[in-house]
């Protein structure tokens, strides 16, 4: 199970944390990988300034913004199924 932990801190918040959930969501949803691949919200993850900061598993933190979510999903999380 790959676990995609979303910063709902307050700068991540601001950002649109929760449309990038919401992406994150819809991507897993669309491609059937709720078994495989689980969205968590977490809390201020230290990075502030890369908001929306995303970490999958524990790995570093990646910056990842509402349009750039499908991109993230290719690079950092496919490779983990
Ligand atoms: S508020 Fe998201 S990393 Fe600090």
């Amino acid at each position: 199970m790959v676990t995609i932990n979303v910063c709902i801190g307050s700068a991540c918040h601001l950002k649109g944390a929760y449309e990038v959930i919401n992406n994150l969501q819809h991507i897993i949803e669309e491609r059937e990988l709720s078994e495989k691949v689980i969205v968590k919200a977490a809390f201020c993850l230290g990075e502030c300034t890369k908001a929306v900061s995303v970490r999958v598993d524990e790995d570093k933190v990646v910056s990842v913004g509402e349009e750039t979510v499908k991109e993230f999903f290719e690079q950092h999380v496919v490779g983990r199924l």
